[in-house]
C-alpha cells in the first residue's frame, strides 16, 4: 500500500528503512523522499515507522524507553 502518493513510498519501504536502522521521521524523508513533497502522508508515514520500531525494538529498549 501507498503510503505517500507524491514520491511512491510503500508501507514495506518505511518497515524496510526501520529495520535498517531508520527511527526519525526526518531520516526517513531524507532516504525516501517520505513526506518532502506535500506532507499529508506524515501522520500515516509516523505510525507505520512507529509500529515497526516498536515491534523490532529489543525489549530492554522499551523498557529503557518507558521510563
Ligand atoms: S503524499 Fe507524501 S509528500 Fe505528498
Amino acid at each position: 500500500m501507498y503510503v505517500c502518493i507524491c514520491n511512491a513510498v510503500t508501507e514495506s519501504a518505511i518497515r524496510e528503512a526501520a529495520a535498517e536502522g531508520v527511527c526519525s521521521m526526518a531520516e526517513l524523508e531524507r532516504r525516501t523522499g517520505c513526506s518532502g513533497s506535500c506532507g499529508c502522508c506524515a501522520e500515516m508515514a509516523a505510525q507505520v515507522l512507529h509500529e515497526t520500531l516498536v515491534q523490532c525494538a529489543p525489549p530492554h529498549v522499551l523498557l529503557t524507553a518507558a521510563a
